[in-house]
């Protein structure tokens, strides 16, 4: 079969039951995708969540970030403004996955910045990243990233220096 270009789309649900969305605050100019996990979160104006995207319980999106497919943002994680956050990027509170005694377990917490963007399948370790960093694609951060900073591999090394004072915005 020669694929001819058209494809017959089914309607979509009214209200989109695809969607789920638990106690959370949602700016109304974010836009949701379908097949999104939302709850106890914070999602800030103009932001972007793309489809297959679970933000959890604390987590807190900054205005106009775009949160691309397939990332996972768990508890304790806070992304700041403007930031683009690739596909399929996995955060990390549990360095051990394993529970104290009392059952508790021991999250951390990973904070980035204004303006940073992090490449496609990033893993990132409890740290915290500057304003302005970039993050390379499949890099695994497992130490904090300076503003401005470039970083890429597997630990991630810083790669060069952004000139901050030639950077007006993202
Ligand atoms: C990290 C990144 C920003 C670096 O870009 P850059 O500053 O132009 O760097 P260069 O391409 O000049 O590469 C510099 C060195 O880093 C290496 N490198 C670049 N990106 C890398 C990455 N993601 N992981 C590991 N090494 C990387 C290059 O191989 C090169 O090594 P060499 O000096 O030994 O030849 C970029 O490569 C990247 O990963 N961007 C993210 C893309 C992405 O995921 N976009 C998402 C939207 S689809």
């Amino acid at each position: 079969m020669i694929y001819n270009g058209s494809v017959k789309r089914s309607p979509k649900p009214a209200g989109s039951p695809l969607k789920k969305q638990r106690d959370c605050k949602i700016d109304p100019t974010a836009k949701i995708m379908d097949f999104t996990n939302l709850y106890e979160c914070e999602v800030g104006a103009g932001v972007f969540v793309g489809p297959f995207v679970e933000i959890q319980r604390g987590a807190r999106v900054g205005p106009r970030t775009r949160i691309s497919s397939h990332s996972f943002l768990c508890e304790g994680v806070t992304v700041g403004s403007d930031c683009f956050v690739g596909h399929g990027v996995m955060f990390t509170n549990d360095l051990y996955d394993v529970p104290l005694p009392n059952g508790a377990y021991n999250m951390k917490k990973t904070s980035v910045g204004n303006f940073v963007r992090i490449g496609s399948n990033a893993t990132l370790l409890p740290v915290k990243v500057g304003d302005h960093a970039i993050i390379g694609a499949g890099a695994v951060v497992t130490k904090d990233v300076p503003a401005g900073a470039v970083v890429a591999g597997v630990p991630a090394r810083v790669l060069r220096k952004r000139d901050l004072s030639k950077i007006s915005q993202a």
